[in-house]
């Protein structure tokens, strides 16, 4: 019998219920909503479901399938759907909308009533029409509601809705059907979608990224590699890629736009007329500059005007220019032996600053157009061509001539004008007279450094000499330098000179009418040194005076060093631990007051006096091995008991270093122990002692029996509750957080090192510094040597092995980010490069699946780049403990925000927040401003403080907005507490 007067309430929701907004990572199989005609969904018997068609208000068909045989023992009631191709789908979502009535609220059904159904598939080549058989399908699921209905709620006309979805797949076949077997229950089938995901076709950074299918095996990534839009180019390869929920991840490389065109919204956009790009790359279409233009579209250079150019290695953005005008106000200064030639620089260098000049002489005869070129004969100084100064020396003219000389400027573009050239011009005449010449120049003597000179006074002089110039230089470096010296007396002696150097010497005589003429130039030469010795002698005296010096000075040096207390290698063997703590001080680790800081083992010159003072010696007799339970790097890791007298025996945890190890390796093994020893926390591995004095050497450490956190995750995928796992976040931050307060830099934060319990708790493991990278088998070498877990390190420590407090914070976000995704490995199988390169630029891993929003903002804070920007493990403990004392805080999922109607596709951004109102419209609750405000919520701080009760009091009425509002409080919390401790007011 059939329970009547079922289902006439279903078109009240069907026209709002089931809207959905968009669901772009989605390709729909099978929407029964949108099918206009028959389904023709078969059932099997004839009278267990019943398929009923009404029409909505759009005149559309809602089809909805129909059972509730409930009075009738055994019930096997099967619907099944038409053949459904599998398009390019691996792996497909089943989503079904229905109603079940609760078996309480139907009276005399007890036994026969149920509160579930079965869905089936079964995957073919092609459909099979109406052949069916029950046995070929494959059972998805038991489909049991969350919400039933009573009859009361029919009475009141509430619909209790069901959305349940299923994953099916791998699917091999072209298709498949879907099948519903009832046993029982009253149910209405309101509407079955089939879909499966894809990362959607996208661009960004100006590639495209075609429509793509994610792997069925949800931990593995499809890497896709994007296609330049039009006219634009590769830089670094550009990747995406994408994720399990059809969701695109880690952007890499990128493309940029090729030569006259610019990125707008995009894409790449041809340059308009007036403008120009010359460079491939993100650069916006510049405008011509000065004397160019561009007619047309796209253009990669501006042309010239008339008259101006551009050299050969002019860049496109400079100017056209043009040659210079003619060198200004030239002139001559002219003596006996030089002609010195000045001028003013162009008005107009044709907007280059590369001028230079160029002289010409000619020599001309009493007829001005008898000339002839003279460079040849004459010299310049610095020389005739290319001049970068306004000024040139001419020397070695005749006494009694006329010259003409053209001084030309030149800039980069004087070459490509087909100009006339412009000159200056100027005309010297050389016969200028002036006093007479001395006669011979005498070497009276020679020595080492000095030549003594005489000569002849001139017989016939106008005026009275005033005195006499001599002129000397090197003979081997004439163009170099020259010297001159003055005297009174037709003689001179000449000193400062070298031994054995030949030198040349001429006079000239001065009057009040100026210099005459140089005399002819005389060589003579300084005699060899015989004094060498003496000057040798000299600087072995300096020598050895400074080597005392120098020896005198390191002694006191040394010893101010020693007393200083700086030669730390001299004490080390004498130092106390306290002694060593201090040092550790200065070392940077600064200790909590009444918080022991922890002594690095090493800075023992014996370590096996380390071990002494921090653990305690065991009797082997007192352990009895039970197991091997892995294997380290010195040797078995075995689990056994070990009894204490006067104490419950105790199950252990015993590391052993195998036979045949070298003192280093012995040091290395029990250094993790002198490290262990310091600890006392219940979140750190508990050191119950060593055994040193017999063989084998082992380190015994509580026994933890779900071993590490990674492996443990893993066996147990989807187990434990939100609270559960943030229960072990919070463990874990708080060993941290005793480490930090202890001074100790863990350096391989990760989950593989974190040990757990029977009880859930987890305690960091796994000490001994560089030592633990050695051992560590995801540590990989960095360029610079080091051997790193690259995928947990923060980017400081990669990069400059910057090892601190606040790099421990960036491996623990990453912990975090192993807890929530049950030990999933982060980055998934990226490379390391890639890994190094995405968080370069920005990309962070996104939240796990089920992932609450106050979680993944936590890990956000943890992967700052800016270091000081990372939360401290004390905040990281108190928030999470807030989080835990207030469970709702949790419900808000990463994936639900990301879908809110009001968002679609818009990924959640978390600023530093300004004001209140910046912060509402952020979380898009806006339409609240004036509650809080009314409330005296006017400040971040106050928001802050706010519990869900204050929300509530201040008009917040929806349980979602509510949510959404505590949720972000949280987050803001966390802000403001590093806020206040950075002094930054907000
Ligand atoms: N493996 C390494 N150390 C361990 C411990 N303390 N307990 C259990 N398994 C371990």
């Amino acid at each position: 019998m059939s329970f009547g007067n079922r289902f006439f309430f279903v078109s009240l929701f069907l026209g709002t219920a089931l809207t959905r907004f968009c669901n772009c990572n989605q390709v729909v199989l099978l929407d029964t909503t949108s099918v206009l005609g028959e389904l023709g969904w078969k059932t099997y018997p004839i009278n267990g479901w019943d398929a009923i068609t009404e029409m909505d208000e759009h005149n559309r068909p809602i089809h909805t399938f129909q059972v509730c045989n409930v009075m009738e023992p055994n019930q096997n009631n099967w619907l099944r759907s038409n053949w459904i191709s599998r398009q390019a789908a691996q792996k497909v979502y089943v989503e079904l909308r229905f109603t079940l009535r609760d078996c309480n609220s139907i009276p005399w059904v007890s036994g026969t009533c149920k509160e579930t159904f079965n869905l089936f598939y079964h995957e073919t080549d092609e459909a099979h029409g109406v052949k069916f058989r029950p046995a070929q399908y494959t059972k998805i699921d038991t489909i049991a509601a969350d919400e039933s209905f009573t009859q009361m709620d029919l009475g009141d006309r509430i619909l209790k809705l069901n959305t349940e979805v299923r994953e099916v797949g791998p699917i091999n076949r072209k298709g498949f059907y879907l099948a519903f077997q009832d046993i029982g229950a009253c149910i209405a089938l309101v509407s079955v979608r089939v879909y499966y995901k894809k990362c959607p076709f996208t661009l960004r950074n100006l590639a495209s990224f075609p429509d793509t299918v994610p792997r069925v095996d949800s931990s593995s990534l499809v890497e896709v590699r994007g296609a330049c839009v039009d006219h634009a180019e590769e830089r670094d390869t550009p990747k995406l890629f994408c994720g399990a929920d059809g969701d695109w991840l880690v952007p890499l490389g990128r493309c940029v736009c090729s030569v006259g065109y610019e990125e707008i919204d995009g894409s790449c956009v041809a340059c308009r007329p007036g403008f120009y790009k010359a460079y491939a790359g993100n650069i916006k279409c510049s405008k011509c500059p000065p004397h160019s233009f561009s007619y047309g579209d796209a253009s990669a250079i501006c042309r010239c005007e008339k008259g101006f150019f551009r050299a050969e290695k002019d860049p496109p953005t400079m100017a056209c220019t043009r040659p210079p005008s003619p060198p200004r106000n030239l002139i001559f200064n002219l003596n006996d032996t030089c002609l010195l030639l000045e001028w003013s620089p162009p008005s107009d260098t044709g907007g280059r600053r590369d001028l230079t000049y160029n002289v010409q002489c000619k020599r001309c005869g009493p007829e001005p157009d008898h000339c002839q070129l003279c460079e040849d004969e004459l010299r310049f100084l610095p020389g005739p061509l290319g001049l970068t100064n306004a000024t040139v020396t001419v020397l070695d003219f005749s006494a009694h001539a006329n010259y003409t000389f053209e001084i030309e400027s030149l800039n980069g573009v004087s070459d490509m004008s087909s100009f006339p050239r412009q000159v200056a011009i100027i005309t010297v005449s050389t016969d200028q007279g002036g006093p007479s010449l001395v006669g011979t120049l005498k070497k009276d003597w020679a020595s080492p450094n000095s030549i003594a000179l005489s000569w002849q006074q001139p017989e016939q002089t106008t005026l009275p000499i005033i005195d006499y110039e001599v002129k000397y230089y090197e003979k081997e470096h004439e163009l170099l330098s020259y010297s001159s010296t003055r005297t009174k007396a037709p003689s001179v002696i000449v000193s400062g000179l070298k031994p054995a150097t030949w030198y040349v010497f001429s006079v000239r005589t001065r009057t009040a009418a100026g210099y005459s003429s140089y005399s002819p130039k005389y060589e003579y030469e300084t005699t060899g040194d015989s004094s060498n010795m003496a000057s040798d002698q000299g600087q072995v005296l300096v020598i050895v005076t400074a080597a005392v010096g120098g020896f005198t000075l390191l002694v006191i040096l040394t010893l101010f060093l020693l007393i200083t207390g700086r030669c730390q290698w001299y004490f080390k063997a004498k130092m106390t631990s306290e002694d060593k703590r201090r040092a550790n001080y200065q070392n940077g680790h600064v200790p909590f007051p009444g918080i022991k800081t922890y002594v690095d083992p090493d800075t023992y010159e014996d370590p096996t006096q380390a071990v002494h003072e921090f653990t305690k010696e065991i009797d082997p007799s007192r352990i009895r091995i039970e197991r091997v339970i892995g294997a380290g790097e010195f040797g078995e890791v075995c689990s056994g008991r070990l009894r204490t007298p006067g104490k419950k025996e105790i199950a252990v945890a015993i590391k052993t270093l195998k036979g045949g190890y070298v003192e280093r390796q012995r040091r290395d093994f029990l250094r993790e122990a002198s490290i262990m020893g310091q600890f006392d926390h219940p979140n750190i591995i508990r050191l119950e002692g060593v055994v040193t004095k017999s063989r084998p050497v082992m380190i015994v450490v509580e026994y933890m029996e779900n071993g590490s956190l990674d492996s443990f995750l893993r066996q147990h995928d989807g187990h434990f509750t939100v609270i559960q796992l943030v229960g072990m976040l919070r463990g874990i931050a708080s060993g941290m957080k005793y480490l930090s307060d202890m001074g100790y830099v863990h350096r391989d934060l990760a989950a593989r090192n974190i040990l757990v319990n029977s009880n859930l708790v987890c305690k960091v493991s796994d000490f001994g510094l560089s030592r633990v990278l050695e051992d560590d088998p995801e540590a990989a070498y960095t360029t610079t040597g080091g051997k790193i877990p690259i995928r947990w390190t923060a980017p400081e420590a990669i990069s400059y092995r910057k090892f601190s407090s606040a790099s421990d914070a960036w491996s623990y976000g990453i912990v975090m980010w192993e807890v929530m995704s049950y030990g999933e490995r982060p980055y998934w199988e990226m490379s390391n490069q890639d890994v190094i390169l995405s968080i370069e630029e920005g990309y962070r891993l996104p939240a796990p699946m089920g992932c609450p929003v106050a979680l993944h903002q936590l890990m956000l804070h943890c992967w700052q780049k800016e270091r000081n920007h990372r939360p401290k493990f004390t905040d990281i403990v108190s928030f999470l403990d807030k989080l835990i004392r207030n469970p709702s805080s949790l419900l808000p999922l990463v994936e639900d925000i990301q879908s809110l109607p009001e968002s679609p596709g818009e990924e959640m951004d978390y600023p530093m927040f300004i004001s209140v109102g910046d912060w509402l419209d952020s979380i898009k609750m806006s339409q609240y401003k004036s509650n809080f405000m009314a409330a005296g919520y006017n400040t971040l701080d106050s928001v802050a403080r706010m519990s869900i009760e204050d929300v509530r009091r201040i008009g917040v009425e929806l349980i979602g907005h509510q949510r959404r509002i505590i949720s972000s409080i949280q987050t803001l919390h966390l802000q403001l507490l590093h806020e206040h401790e950075k002094g930054f007011h907000v």
